[in-house]
């Protein structure tokens, strides 16, 4: 398998719609889930208090479930990888992390991290078939306007018995009211104008996309330790731990196995 940071790729729009929410550097607005937004926070991905804060929180969560390589040349692909924040807690677990991601600026400091990066959509993921013993999709699904193209592309990156990690937000009044409304206002909290809700995941939809390409998944929310947000904004942390909740109705993580088979080839 050949994986190189590719700096012509294909065309990196993601289709906006709804309001335009923010403020380019120039003055200008982006509009919601424009991936530009990226560029414009480039340097600001591993600030542990910036931006991207709650996403240091979620990868140290999404790692926690990541088991020790199974078989020598393991492969995790880190879907939407960002800036490569999963990595600190992935290494040493014998894998190779290669990252995935459409924002050239997100890869070049993914490289940097130790990444081994492509750049590419998640909905046609130029990697092969079977290339993955774990493929992660960490706050990626929530991005994408074609669900069931980049369902489809994950599982088709595992290997059969492969474990496919996913966490994202809940397309529930309670997801775009906490992860939108409230979540933009708050420090840790999302980038204002970096969500489209309407983009927000059906959760009965990706598991039955997920089911069709031979994955079972299984979900269980999680949210950020209230204790651990008291630390924070008292400065007696940097990171705050993600912790169980009994509902999945905002944000979830997802697990589940390839079979050896597809329901649909
Ligand atoms: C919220 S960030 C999550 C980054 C990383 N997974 C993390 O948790 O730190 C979303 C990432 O998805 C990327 N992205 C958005 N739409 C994408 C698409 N269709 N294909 C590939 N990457 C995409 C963005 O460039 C950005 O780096």
């Amino acid at each position: 398998m050949s994986v190189a940071l590719i700096r012509n790729g294909a065309s990196h729009g993601v289709p906006s719609r709804n309001v335009y929410a923010h403020m380019a550097p120039t003055g200008g607005v982006r509009a919601r889930n424009d991936v530009a937004q990226y560029d414009d926070l480039a340097e600001r991905w591993w600030e542990p208090r910036g931006p991207f804060a709650m996403l240091h929180w979620l990868a140290a969560a999404r790692g926690a479930l990541v088991p020790p390589a199974a078989r020598d040349g393991a492969v995790l692909v880190d879907l939407g990888c960002g800036a490569g924040l999963l990595g600190p807690h992935v290494a040493g677990k014998g894998y190779r992390h290669i990252g995935v991601d459409l924002t050239a600026s997100a890869l070049h400091v993914a490289v940097a991290h130790g990444v081994t990066v492509v750049r590419g959509d998640v909905t046609a993921v130029p990697l092969a078939d079977g290339c993955a013993d774990v493929v992660t999709a960490g706050e990626i699904l929530e991005h994408v306007m074609d669900l069931p193209a980049a369902v489809e592309q994950a599982c088709r990156l595992l290997r059969p018995g492969g474990l496919l990690l996913i966490d994202t937000i809940a397309a529930t009044a309670l997801g775009r009211f906490l992860a939108v409304t409230v979540a933009e206002r708050v420090p840790g909290g999302a980038p204002p104008g970096i969500h489209d809700p309407d983009l927000f995941v059906d959760r009965a939809a990706l598991v039955r996309e997920c089911a069709r390409h031979g994955v079972a998944l299984r979900l269980r929310g999680i949210r950020p330790s209230l204790i651990g947000i008291g630390r924070l904004l008292l400065r007696r942390a940097d990171t705050v731990v993600m912790v169980p909740v009994p509902t999945t109705a905002v944000l979830f993580q997802a697990a589940g196995r390839r079979t050896g088979r597809s329901g649909h080839g």
